[in-house]
């Protein structure tokens, strides 16, 4: 399989990347920034529409894996930015796919596309969604263009509704979710961590090997069996940053966490505290491997083996 990567550079690039390589595929990798991969790369700003077409034209791709994102946090820092990155960008993707006859395309959406008004716990596939954040509002945007292009112009899309990422080797930046990363890296550096996030604040998080599990799974299930076209839910565990602070206390007695909630805070509490994923555990047999106790087992055995490592 011929794949293009957008955003490469990222967290959920950096697993997804070596995952496509190792079964066979022949990868192009892209980032804004230059990339070290044991494979092809290549530096595309997403914004530039003409750079990306023309890289599509020369790899001609079957699959392209578009990842390019400012998340919550940094949308807000730079709203228009975040919005043009989130949205505009993804347009343009789906569109420049559709002229290159790309099969099947696969984009990031995100937990953070539900809002206030939504049910907070087990929430369902269809339910009101009124995100107050701008990135959530991008990638419900995001959603409802992907369908459009799925029932206006034939394009395979797919998408997952991304609760908070946790693995090692990346440190995430710029999202809300974060706290659950760099807890784990401060705990082998400070011993403390100050938390931008309330102890009580429950999210919903998947293991880096479940979200790539996940992606390999959707963009390998017959289309026909595909009755999400928006994002579909995926839900893997929740914690509050209090429980995976006692979660991380268990190997190491001495660490602990102050709280000093931010402006995340409100976005945050804006998003569910558990996920109902029945449609994908029906339509593609989605099932999580990994809940907090072995998800903070795994992490602990990773970066006991290389803690510093980050791009
Ligand atoms: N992890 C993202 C964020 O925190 C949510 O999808 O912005």
């Amino acid at each position: 399989m011929r794949v293009l990567i957008t955003g490469a550079g990222g967290q959920i690039g950096h697993a997804l990347v070596p995952a496509l390589v190792a079964r066979g595929d022949e990868v192009i990798a892209t980032d804004i920034r230059a990339l070290d991969y044991p494979t092809a790369t290549a530096q595309l700003d997403i914004l530039d529409k003409d750079n990306l077409r023309r890289l599509l034209h020369e790899w001609k791709p079957q699959e392209v894996y578009h990842l390019a994102a400012y998340l919550s946090a940094r949308s807000e820092r730079e709203p228009h930015l975040g919005w043009e990155i989130n949205f505009r960008a993804t347009w343009q993707v789906f569109e420049a796919c559709k002229e290159a006859g790309v099969e099947r395309v696969f984009w990031a959406s995100s937990i953070a596309a539900f809002g206030p008004h939504t049910p907070r716990q087990a929430t369902p596939q269809y339910p009101h969604m009124d995100p107050v954040g701008l990135y959530g509002i991008a990638k419900l945007a995001g959603e409802r263009i992907a369908e459009y292009f799925f029932i206006r112009h034939g394009l395979d899309i797919r998408s997952l509704r991304f609760p908070g990422v946790v693995g090692p080797g990346h440190i995430p930046q710029g999202g809300t979710t974060d706290f659950a990363v760099h807890m784990f890296y401060a705990a082998l550096r400070e011993k403390h961590y100050t938390c931008y996030l309330l102890p009580d604040t429950t999210l919903p998080m998947l293991y880096i090997d479940d979200a790539i599990e996940a992606i390999l799974q959707l963009m390998a299930t017959p289309k026909e069996r595909l009755s999400v076209r928006g994002a579909y839910n995926i839900h893997g565990m929740s914690f509050s940053p209090a429980q995976l602070e006692a979660e991380i206390q268990k190997r190491v007695p001495e660490f602990y966490c102050t709280y000093e909630p931010d402006f995340r805070q409100k976005l945050a509490e804006s998003w569910p505290e558990s996920i109902d994923d029945t449609y994908a555990r029906r339509d593609w047999g989605w099932q999580p491997k990994y809940d907090l106790s072995t998800m903070a087992q795994a992490m602990w055995e990773a970066l006991s083996q290389v803690p510093y490592e980050s791009p």
